[in-house]
């Protein structure tokens, strides 16, 4: 079985397209697809995080409204009108959540594609809801294709550059190894994954001892999904907490080939914004002598942002470090209904960030679809002009 965070069916005979969300809030006890019929569904979804990472915030953002035009839309108006329409329910879904850049990409492509279609003299309303549907549809389609490149880049990279990657090449008894945050799989994206994906693909190519997953507090998006995903495809995995991460690149030293991440959203200069507790992974990393790698497609680079600074990073309520919610075990087997639980003093005062910044001098590469861009030797920032040229 496929693991699958987004469940689209396109409008045909049958009736109009349709769209369902894995709910992430559920896993790993549940399995339960939500439907999302309108613009204000997909908002909640997002915002509450049932559907998260990146790219799925992205283009659930452009499917839901690919679905709500097919069902609501009339056709009555004019091509103008149907313009301002989708531009203003995308506008909408852009405020659910402000720091990953890719759910602002697509607004921004999605817009500018319906502005083009209204703009030519020949077309109606429905001539420009239909660019748009098929621009959404192509989305989901394009991220698998990238996420296995991203895959496949990575893993060279790692085989290519690592200590670990150089010897097990020649020594199949070699251990290598990677240690990852947050959730990058195929929950956090249209199938595959970026950073998990590098890990699938050096698994797939036999090179893999052992995946370490940091748990992620508060939101546990390791422990809840990505070692979800690492059990589902047998691949040999051990869960941490994030406090762990220093001891086990202490114990493992060069067996561990790299930390491998996703990211939200990368400045101009290389300065990255990904799940809280990146940033300390990567100066751990480099006082460890590992590889701090981030896998992530060219979507991610904000060329309109010049550094962290720049970056707005989202703060989250402070229930979500206080409590912990999930259902009780029930000594037979299986699991009763979901419950919370408090971890902390009532009244404490809480910051919550959901992301931090990785400043792009700690960074040794960042894994693209089109490949792994490097700094030049002596530069603290990179340079990204490569990867767009053929864009
Ligand atoms: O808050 P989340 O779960 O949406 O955060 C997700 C991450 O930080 C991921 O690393 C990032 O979005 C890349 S997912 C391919």
């Amino acid at each position: 079985m496929v693991l699958q965070a987004i469940k689209y069916t396109p409008a045909s005979g049958d009736g109009p397209a349709s769209l369902e969300i894995l709910d992430q809030l559920q896993i790993p006890h549940r399995t339960v697809y939500e439907p999302i019929k309108n613009c204000e569904d997909g908002f909640k979804a997002i915002k509450q995080m049932k559907v998260r990472g990146a790219p799925a915030i992205a283009i659930v953002a452009a499917l839901t409204l690919a679905v709500e035009l097919g069902t609501t839309y009339d056709g009555a108006q004019s091509a103008a009108e149907a313009k301002d329409h989708i531009i203003q329910r995308l506008e909408y879904l852009k405020t659910s959540r402000p720091t990953a850049v890719n759910l602002g990409d697509a607004v921004g492509k999605l817009s500018k594609i319906v502005t083009t279609a209204a703009s030519s003299s020949a077309t109606d309303s429905q001539a420009v809801v239909k660019e748009y549907i098929a621009a959404a549809e192509r989305m989901l389609v394009d991220d698998v294709a990238d996420n296995k490149a991203i895959g496949a880049n990575g893993a060279k990279w790692i085989m290519e550059n690592t200590e670990a990657g150089k010897s097990r090449a020649s020594n199949a008894a070699q251990e290598l190894s990677i240690l990852t945050i947050c959730n990058t799989g195929s929950l956090a994206t249209a199938g595959y994954g970026t950073a998990l994906g590098v890990i699938r693909s050096l698994h797939n190519a036999q090179c893999l001892t052992r995946a370490y997953a940091s748990e992620t507090r508060p939101y546990n998006q390791g422990s809840r999904l990505t070692a979800y995903e690492l059990v589902h495809d047998n691949i040999p995995a051990t869960l941490i907490t994030d406090s762990m991460a220093g001891s086990i690149m202490a114990r493992e030293g060069s067996n561990i080939a790299a930390v491998i991440v996703g990211a939200d959203r990368v400045a101009t200069n290389g300065d990255t914004a990904n799940k809280i507790g990146t940033y300390s992974l990567a100066v751990l990393a480099r006082h460890h002598g590992v590889k701090f790698l981030v896998a992530a497609p060219r979507t991610t680079v904000d060329r309109a942002t010049a550094s962290g600074e720049d970056i707005v990073i989202e703060e989250r309520a402070g229930h979500e470090v206080t409590q912990v919610r999930g259902p009780q075990v029930i000594p037979e087997g299986g699991f009763g209904e979901p419950a919370t639980v408090s971890t902390a003093a009532i009244g404490v005062d809480v910051w919550n960030p959901a992301f931090d910044v990785t400043p792009a001098n700690l960074i040794d590469g960042i894994i693209t679809e089109v490949g792994v861009v490097e700094k030049a030797s002596g530069s603290l920032n990179f340079n990204f002009d490569s990867i767009f040229a053929s864009m």
